[in-house]
């Protein structure tokens, strides 16, 4: 494939989460430190929440990659909703269990009740809205035992707020809320993504009004940011293979941004 200057800052800016691409922006480092130290209180749960696309997932693999290194901890990225599974395989992965029999509530407890009290098993779940309560009231009587400690994401919706329903109300946790960036965060998410990558070209055409557009249209959300920065990139080796005179090196192009902002559904062509 032909060279592009473009083509590593576009790759940078799939949508994936892997601990290992975590930025360092201080509002979300100061919620990870948080999170950290409330990981170690004896609290039951910690609820981590926020709405689509601010970082919960991303923040909770990083927090497994990690703790992972000084205790037991499993992570659960995509929901076990049937409620035998969810045991089973919880007690697979902290106990040994091996048998691919369900595993009621009382033989889990029998499990849980091994557990040495300084070395507390941590679970990590991932989109708990979609368990249902009665499984997240099974999860409520394991993390009584304080046998197990569970740190858990929701996604916030604008039209249903799942923290008001019964089942996530009443229990004792700490609750960290993650927000869309600012002008600023997103600046540094954007610049030290592209520097840790070495593209120095690029990061240098992105000054602080080509910021406040992208901020504009994708009102700081990282994952329409992702996508935004994608198209814009894909769109930017497209030129410079077809008609790089077009190309100003200075700057990017507004009329290049709201194109790719029209592409990825940002704005309403
Ligand atoms: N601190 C960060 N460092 C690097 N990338 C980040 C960071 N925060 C978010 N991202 C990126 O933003 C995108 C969206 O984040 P993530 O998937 O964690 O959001 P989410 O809150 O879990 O969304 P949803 O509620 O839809 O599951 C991811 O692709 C991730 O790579
Ligand atoms: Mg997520």
């Amino acid at each position: 494939m032909e060279y592009s200057l473009f083509s590593k800052p576009k790759e940078l800016f799939i949508d994936l989460v892997n601990p290992r691409d975590y930025v360092q922006i201080d509002s979300v480092s100061h919620m990870y430190q948080n999170l950290k130290v409330s990981v170690q209180k004896p609290l039951k749960m910690v609820l981590l929440y926020g709405k689509p696309g601010t970082g919960k997932s991303m923040l909770l693999q990083k927090l497994n990659h990690d703790l992972s290194k000084h205790q037991k901890v499993f992570m659960v990225n995509i929901p076990i909703i049937d409620e035998d599974d969810f045991l089973r395989v919880l007690a697979q992965n902290l106990f040994g269990y091996q048998s691919e029999e369900p595993l009621t509530l009382t033989r889990f407890l029998e499990y849980t009740a091994l557990v040495e009290h300084d070395n507390i098993p941590i679970v990590l779940l991932d989109e708990a809205q979609l368990y249902s309560s009665t499984l997240m009231e099974k999860i409520r009587l394991i993390s009584d035992t304080r046998t197990l400690k569970f740190v858990i994401t929701l996604h916030k919706t604008d039209d249903e707020d799942v923290i008001a329903k019964e089942h996530f109300q009443t229990r004792i946790w700490e609750s960290i809320e993650l927000q869309n960036a600012t002008p600023e965060e997103l600046k540094i998410y954007i610049q030290k993504k592209l520097l840790k990558a070495n593209c120095f070209d690029v990061a240098n055409m992105i000054n602080d009004k080509n910021i406040q557009l992208i901020t504009k249209l994708t009102r700081g959300n990282y994952r329409e940011t992702n996508k935004l920065m994608f198209s814009l990139f894909g769109l930017y080796e497209w030129f410079e293979k077809n008609s790089p005179g077009k190309i100003k090196y200075n700057e990017l192009r507004k009329k290049y941004i709201e194109m790719a902002a029209i592409h990825t559904g940002l704005i309403r062509a």
